[in-house]
């Protein structure tokens, strides 16, 4: 894509669509925010959407939707079975994704609850990049293991690494070695890495972990959520893929994959989700499990509006204009903050801004879990919803221990063409303040912890009353500013 100067030499991202459609925001004042706090049990997921003004809590089913998409809802095929909303989504899959075969879930978990129903045994083991919290948890349900094998330099915070996603290739045959083939059912690769900060891996390492899976006959895996994302920025970073189209990319990487499965709320900017492949014995073990758990194999338990929003978002995935914006905006703000002294993943990734919690709140112990206490102050100051990152969003071991988060994250979520830049610049300035009052954050625990994907729902109060202490100093800075 071409890049747009600006006259007086400024570098801002400049939006290339407009806006038609809006929602009217609330900033509700520090008091409420504060009860709001406590009535969400300081956990930024079970706030309700009227006391945020900022919705950075993900870019999942909260994408702008493009006019087209929302124009072909209107024209969804109601049908149990045989929908054409149905096959305009698979024609969408086998000319974006290049794969033969389609199977409709209602998200993405639900790919990953098929797939490990289908293929992890107990005692298995599951090597892949890094884990994604849903995928870990399907595969641990079904008594699988997993092996996180990425390279050091993943785990650097300040970093000018262009594939941090990289799988560890020396390692993943270190893994192979250790527990044979035959324990591992398949090779998970996820497209731009969510939990190290929303980043890529290369065409280069998915070939070799590809030659690497031949070698010992062992299925390769894509989670292709951010599957887009993650082609943009190879286009931008591994030199031979310069000149090819995002399609192009697109096709190379889901091609070296047996299965590719993905959350629609993200890669399509609609709801839903799919398994695709090109092999009949993978359909076919698959197929089963899709009327069991999902629905018919027509709709897989999605509403056929949103499959045909899914249908439209898929065919724009190929256009730069749409895949470049969040990024762009986030390369803008990681600028920003950078420049501001705040520790933020470098190099800018894709998905959102991921402050490192570790450093900016370091005289909180992992155990009071700074990456919650630092999403629930930001949220307190500004009203901006971040989300946690890091030992909360971890799950127990197998004897009920805590275990820590390599890294502890504030995720600041840029879904595609929803903010402007003035916001942008408002959660600049709000994470800049509140970096330069960070000695008044203090720690979490837990109150209410749920066995399973605790993040969701648990709850947590302060370890004092430091939430009381951030007000007061906000209001000798702001007076009687939102
Ligand atoms: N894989 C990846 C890489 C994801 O980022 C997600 C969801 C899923 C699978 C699960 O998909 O939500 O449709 O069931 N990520 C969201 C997030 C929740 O906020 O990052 P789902």
């Amino acid at each position: 894509m071409q890049e747009i100067k600006f006259y007086k030499g400024e570098s801002i991202p400049l939006e290339l669509h407009k806006v038609r459609v809006v929602q009217k925001l609330h900033l509700v004042p520090i008091e409420r925010r504060l009860e709001a706090l406590y009535e969400a049990g300081f956990n930024t997921f079970r706030l309700n959407t009227k006391d945020v003004f900022l919705d950075m809590l993900t870019d999942s089913g909260t994408n702008a939707m493009s006019d087209n998409q929302v124009s072909s809802m209107l024209h969804a095929d109601d049908a149990y079975a045989g929908s054409q909303s149905f096959y305009r989504v698979e024609k969408a899959v086998q000319d974006v994704l290049g794969k033969k075969h389609y199977l409709p879930v209602h998200q993405g978990r639900a790919a990953e609850n098929i797939i490990s129903k289908a293929y992890v045994r107990k005692g298995n083991v599951v090597p892949m990049n890094y884990h994604f919290t849903t995928a870990m948890a399907h595969i641990t349900e079904y008594g699988g293991k997993i092996a996180e094998l990425l390279y050091d330099e993943a785990y650097v915070i300040d970093s000018s690494h262009p594939f941090k996603g990289n799988m560890n290739l020396e390692k993943l045959e270190e893994v192979i070695k250790l527990h044979g083939a035959k324990q591992i059912p398949f090779i998970r690769m996820e497209a731009s890495t969510n939990l190290i900060g929303g980043q890529p891996f290369s065409i280069q390492n998915l070939k070799d972990v590809r030659a690497i899976a031949d070698k010992y006959d062992i299925m390769l895996v894509l989670d292709a959520s951010l599957l887009g994302e993650n082609a943009y920025l190879v286009k931008q970073r591994e030199e031979e893929y310069k000149e090819s189209s995002l399609g192009e990319i697109i096709k190379t990487m889901t091609g070296l994959a047996d299965l590719v499965y993905f959350s629609a709320r993200k890669l399509s900017s609609s709801r839903g989700g799919g398994i695709a492949t090109d092999k009949l014995e993978i359909y076919r073990e698959l197929e089963a499990l899709v009327p069991l758990f999902e629905g018919f194999l027509t709709y897989g338990g999605m509403s056929v509006r949103e499959m045909e929003a899914m249908a439209v978002g898929l065919y724009e995935t190929l256009d730069e204009t749409v895949i470049s914006q969040s990024p762009t905006f986030i390369k803008y703000l990681v600028e920003r903050l950078d420049k501001n002294g705040l520790p933020v993943i470098k190099p800018a990734g894709v998905l959102g801004v991921h402050a490192d919690a570790m450093q900016i709140c370091e005289h909180i112990p992992q155990k009071e879990y700074p990456a919650g206490a630092l999403a629930a102050a930001l949220f307190l100051i500004s009203g901006i919803r971040g989300m946690e990152r890091g030992s909360i969003s971890n799950q127990r071991d197998e004897y009920g221990n805590e275990t820590y988060a390599d890294m502890e994250l504030l995720r600041l979520a840029v879904p595609r063409r929803v903010f402007t830049l003035s916001q942008i610049k408002y959660v600049e300035d709000r994470m800049t303040w509140l970096y330069e009052n960070r000695h008044l954050i203090g720690g979490l625990r837990f109150v209410y912890e749920p066995p399973v994907l605790r993040f969701f729902m648990g709850g947590l109060e302060p370890v004092n009353d430091w939430p009381q202490k951030l007000v007061e100093k906000f209001k000798e800075d702001f007076g009687e500013s939102l």
